[in-house]
């Protein structure tokens, strides 16, 4: 009698312990995650964030200087005020059917194998470059060239809190509650890199944990850049020239700056405002857009503007060179992204919607080209376009077939546009785009394509039969052509690969939205080419040719390693809820904001 008896307590204790183990914080817990609960259960990361009693009390210490104490010389105006949130958003994401158990097992593997990974970069950092802005990968030293701010702690924080390493999460927000911003490594603070990695990644690691010392610490970096908008003209300084901004006296606008560099503030500026309750940075970053938004049909090319722009003199106009690759990329992102959180519901954030539209038609129109490949496959790479003007003062695009590993968000932007925006066509460019990006990537030696190359057009769309002379012949023209070059590419310029995230982002962003397996496939392809050519003693590192196997590599990781790239790996291979795009919108260091509900 008494044996079956303890038999069932063992059941029952063991039951429980398991049920447990499924909640309690620790660096192995991974298994609610990836439950395949499709739908609207209950869900365990929303479950932790709300059981205080679980969560460590760290305080964040003040910095030694206070940024919302500057008195302003020319404070920015408070209005329009940050408008409530969208009322119903399209679905983003496709909905995906419970797998089988042996096809889910072998994505859990993948999974854990790229959580291995990120586990030795965390783990060398943690140990060689604690509280610096990177590890250097080959020789264990570190470099802080980010104002010394520990850039890759703070960037990695969702990373760790998604991978389920709870331990490793609350030792790092216990030393992100110490950063003092009041001092920096640098005289002159960038604004862009201090925004997407910085105020974005402790905003993201708010938005998940809810643990209030990464709020008072985004707080913190979130007045430390509004003092760059005191300036004549409230426009933002690309560099915060760190002792005068305390100072309050006013800052120099730069004459010339990449556009990407003010366009790349409407994110953080709006999740900091929707989080707070204070419409002071919505109001701030949306003067900006304002003049974007003004200008946008009188560019060279309407609908996009110039690579270089004056916030200075509130110039968009001038210049002739469009892409939406390196200087220009997350301004285009932003717009979409901004619509995403923001809804169109007021006259300040309906721009987005209005500025997104118009430069999808323009780039589709003008920037992308199908490559002449041997395979004829119906791809679409993103390229340049400059506009000159000939002879009567008529201007005239032209495109030149160069693009980079930079532009390979764009597929997954376009996706996502497709679903915000309901069209079809937006989605089908993007698939189109994402798959020029795999392609790349298969037809190089590393299984990794390289940082800059250039393809040969095809005459059209249409008519693109593959022409071996002409490959040849277009390839003997570039200076810079190299023998063994994969069929099709006429160049690689840059042919390293610095650990970019771009490719893996819009094939998990196509996943995501189509559910179709040949993303997922490629996914695990070019994990495995990327860490096997960068894997180092220590973490991962820059490869320096990808046109060969077993190239040499470079002593250089930077933090978007750990921030975006291994994030977007491990979410292809996860339950699809876990981080759902129709939850949240991730900015361009890929820190997932949450979406608010009205
Ligand atoms: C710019 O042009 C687009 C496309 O023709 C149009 O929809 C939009 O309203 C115009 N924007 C402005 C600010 O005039
Ligand atoms: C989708 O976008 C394309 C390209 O801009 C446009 O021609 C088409 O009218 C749009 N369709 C819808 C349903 O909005
Ligand atoms: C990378 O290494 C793994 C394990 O050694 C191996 O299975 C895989 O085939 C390699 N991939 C490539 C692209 O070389």
């Amino acid at each position: 009698m008494a044996r079956p008896f303890r038999i069932r307590n063992i059941a029952v204790c063991a039951i429980l312990i398991i049920f447990l183990y499924r909640f309690l914080p620790s660096a192995d817990v991974v298994a609610p995650f990836h439950g395949h609960s499709h739908g609207g259960g209950p869900q365990p990361l929303a479950q932790y964030m709300n059981d205080a009693s679980k969560i460590p009390h760290i305080v964040a210490s003040k910095s030694s200087f206070a940024w919302n104490t500057v008195k302003f010389m020319y404070p920015p105006e408070l209005t329009p005020k940050l408008p409530p949130p969208a009322p119903k958003r399209p679905r983003i994401q496709h909905i995906f059917k419970p797998e089988s158990a042996s096809v889910a097992a072998i994505q859990d593997k993948r999974r854990l194998e790229i959580r291995r990974v990120f586990g030795k970069s965390w783990a060398s950092y943690k140990k060689q470059a604690w509280m610096k802005d990177a590890l250097k990968p080959l020789s264990g030293q570190f470099v802080d060239q980010f104002s010394g701010w520990a850039a890759t702690l703070v960037d990695s924080l969702d990373t760790l809190w998604i991978m389920g390493m709870r331990k490793e999460f609350y030792e790092a927000v216990e030393a992100v509650a110490s950063i003092d911003f009041g001092k920096s490594t640098s005289s002159r603070v960038n604004t862009f890199e201090t925004c997407i990695r910085y105020l974005g990644g402790l905003l993201a690691a708010y938005d998940l944990s809810g643990h209030e010392a990464l709020k008072v610490k985004a707080i913190e970096v979130g007045d430390l850049l509004y003092s760059g908008f005191n300036t004549e003209n409230r426009m933002p300084v690309d560099f915060i020239e760190f002792e005068d901004a305390k100072k309050g006296g006013g800052l120099y606008v730069e004459d010339t700056v990449v556009s990407a560099s003010p366009g790349t503030i409407t994110l953080e500026f709006t999740r900091l405002s929707q989080i707070t309750g204070d419409s002071k940075y919505y109001a701030a970053v949306s003067k900006v857009m304002d003049t974007f938004y003004d200008h946008q049909n009188e560019t060279k090319l309407p609908g996009m503007w110039p690579m270089y722009v004056s916030m200075r003199r509130q110039d968009v106009v001038t210049g002739y060179q469009f892409t939406i690759g390196g200087n220009a990329d997350s301004l285009y992102e932003y717009l979409p992204k901004a619509h995403a959180l923001l809804g169109s519901t007021s006259p300040s954030s309906a721009k987005y919607e209005a500025m997104a539209r118009n430069f999808m038609d323009t780039a589709m129109k003008n920037l992308f080209f199908r490559p002449m490949i041997p395979g004829n496959e119906d791809i679409l790479i993103s390229g340049n376009c400059d506009v000159l003007e000939s002879g009567e003062g008529e201007l005239t695009p032209s495109l030149d077939p160069e693009s980079e590993h930079l532009s390979c968000f764009i597929g997954g932007l376009y996706a996502l546009g497709g679903r915000l925006f309901e069209n079809d066509s937006y989605l089908k460019t993007g698939v189109k785009l994402a798959r020029g990006c795999m392609y790349a990537y298969k037809s190089f030696p590393a299984g990794i394509m390289p940082e800059r190359y250039n393809m040969v057009l095809c005459p059209s769309a249409e008519n693109c039969k593959w022409d071996e002379e002409r490959w040849v012949s277009e390839r003997q023209k570039r200076k810079e052509w190299k023998e063994h070059l994969p069929k099709g590419f006429t160049t690689a310029k840059d042919p390293r690969y610095i650990l970019r995230p771009e490719a893996i982002e819009s094939v998990f962003v196509l996943w995501r939205i189509t559910g179709q397996e040949e993303f997922r496939e490629a996914a695990w392809d070019m994990f495995q080419a990327v860490a096997n050519a960068t894997d180092t003693s220590f973490a991962n590192a820059a490869v320096l040719d990808v046109t060969i196997v077993d190239s040499k590599q470079e002593d250089y990781m930077e933090s978007f390693w750990l921030a975006e790239t291994l994030k977007y790996f491990y979410l292809v291979f996860t339950d699809p809820d876990l981080i759902s795009l129709d939850e949240f919108v991730l900015n361009t260091e890929a820190h997932p904001f949450r979406l608010s509900k009205s």
